[in-house]
């Protein structure tokens, strides 16, 4: 048995793909996903996936309860830990250029019970992630409603009982909220799963033009608001302790986990490693390219909120429309935002609910789930079956529970994922010298084994807290394992 869950599966470093050109990923009579995605629009996937609800909301929060305007340095403490983290995922995404992302890494190298442990996390990740930013695009766009209603002296925004969640998660225990179902949650998650079922190509070209009006927005705010910076805001840098996680180096920190939420998603670029035109070129340009970026443009923005406006008055929703809130000069500036941040969020949202039916799809095709889920549809070329069910879980998680510690369950699966991913580059070097790597890491012993341990001291911090539900999810990936997955195991000689 024990032979069986360390089991790997077999990999040779991959031919090399040319433009268009189909890959099996393995011997299946059944259509394949279509080789279209170039380095363009494989860094904008990334950037589509990263910004969101990250910078959009959580900041507030992490300013004001945490790290004060050393915000900047809870961006830098956490981009640290996924510059590691994606310069190993860069290494793998263009050795195994195939669409499961750490659950495929990590079954060559790891074995199968690593692999599916790594797996469900990213269904923690992915679906999750869709559902807590369709709730928080939700709010933004009541607020827009709102905004449009003010113009036009109608009253357009819908009641709350029809926009927010039903449940709400009071000191552990689950709460009814009076309302009914957070609807423009719900209808989201239908339009752009929608997108997702009719091709990966439709679906790149609409996130590159969000791409484009949220990177705008972004440096717009920069721009416009960079003079208005009073350096008395960000003195002192680093707030004074207050306790554990509040203020101080330990609030730095505490930060640090919380804003690890905004960086999630260029993993996701590696999703789509089978869609890639060139992967052995393209996808360490895709998931290192797009997460510079965002960086930047992350710390850049760390540094206005907190420069224009006292830290302690950020502790709201909306943060970057807060931080307007002294300048009536630019209300302009604050619609631009909100629209900013219903755009910016959608593409969250679209990149997630692409990701996850495409790591379902490498489970299924390896046994471990059923093969309904890697099935292709013949048309579009979309594994369809999976992305309807995607959105339906992840249409029904947003319409009735609300954004707050599902985003912190989110960065724990995606922090567990991280760690293995640099844990099983150091394996591959170590078993598998001889595997053509048209990138490698450099310095990869200190870069991985840093890399690690940063995600495993983030993730501790944030599980200390949310343990319960956490372990919940664990055990329930076990039952799934062990009720099919080890049974239905492509490497059982019986099911090959
Ligand atoms: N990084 C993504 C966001 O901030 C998940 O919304």
């Amino acid at each position: 048995m024990l032979k069986n869950l360390l089991a790997t599966h077999a990999i040779e470093s991959s031919p090399h793909v040319d433009a268009g050109e189909h890959i099996s990923t393995g011997a299946h009579s059944q259509p394949d996903l279509v080789r279209v995605l170039t380095a363009k629009h494989l860094v904008l996937l990334g950037v589509g996936a990263v910004i969101g609800a990250g910078i959009f909301v959580i900041t507030g929060q992490a300013a004001a309860q945490h790290a004060g305007p050393a915000l900047a340095i809870s961006f830098v403490i956490a981009g640290i830990a996924c510059a590691f983290a994606g310069l190993c995922y860069a290494e793998f995404a263009a050795m195994l250029p195939i669409s499961g992302s750490a659950y495929s890494y990590s079954y060559a190298t790891l074995g199968e019970y690593v692999a599916w442990f790594v797996g469900w996390n990213l269904v923690l990740e992915y679906l999750f992630a869709a559902s807590t930013v369709a709730a928080g695009w939700s709010g933004y766009f009541n607020e827009l409603l709102r905004l449009i209603g003010s113009w036009t002296n109608t009253n357009i925004a819908l009641p709350e009982a029809l926009a927010s969640a039903p449940y709400a998660f009071v000191e552990g225990h689950i709460q009814s909220t009076g309302a009914l179902v957070n609807l423009p949650a719900v209808l989201i998650v239908a339009a752009l799963s929608g997108l997702c079922y009719v091709g990966i190509t439709q679906s790149a070209f609409v996130n590159s033009i969000i791409v484009a009006i949220k990177v705008t927005v972004i440096l717009l705010f920069i721009a416009v608001t960079v003079h208005l910076v009073n350096p008395d805001n960000w003195h002192p840098f680093i707030p004074e302790n207050e306790g554990p996680g509040v203020f101080g180096w330990s609030g730095v920190f505490r930060a640090a986990t919380l804003v690890f939420f905004s960086y999630i998603g260029f993993d996701a670029v590696s999703t789509a490693a089978g869609e890639a035109k060139n992967p052995q070129r393209d996808m360490p340009i895709g998931i290192l390219g797009s997460l510079a970026i965002c960086t930047v443009l992350y710390i850049a923005m760390a540094l206005v909120l907190t420069g224009i406006t006292p830290f302690r008055e950020l502790n709201t929703p909306e943060p970057v429309a807060t931080a307007l809130t002294h300048y009536p000069q630019l209300s302009w500036l604050k619609t631009i935002v909100v629209f900013g941040a219903i755009t910016g969020l959608s593409s969250v949202i679209l990149v997630m609910l692409m990701g996850l039916p495409r790591i379902f799809f490498s489970m299924s095709r390896d046994g471990l789930l059923p093969p309904a889920l890697g099935k292709v549809h013949p048309k579009f070329r979309t594994p369809y079956v999976g992305q309807v069910i995607v959105g339906v879980a992840a249409a029904i998680l947003a319409g009735l529970f609300p954004v707050s510690v599902l985003g912190e369950l989110v960065s724990m699966g995606t922090l567990l994922a991280f760690a293995t991913v640099c844990i099983g580059i150091l394996v591959l070097r170590y078993t598998q010298p001889q595997l053509k790597r048209s990138f490698r890491v450099p310095f990869v012993w200190p870069v991985a084994i840093l890399g690690a341990l940063i995600c495993v001291y983030l993730f501790w911090q944030a599980f200390e807290e949310h343990w319960r539900l956490m372990v919940t999810w664990i055990v329930l990936g076990q039952l799934i394992y062990i009720g099919y997955g080890y049974a239905h195991s492509k490497l059982r000689p019986k099911n090959a």
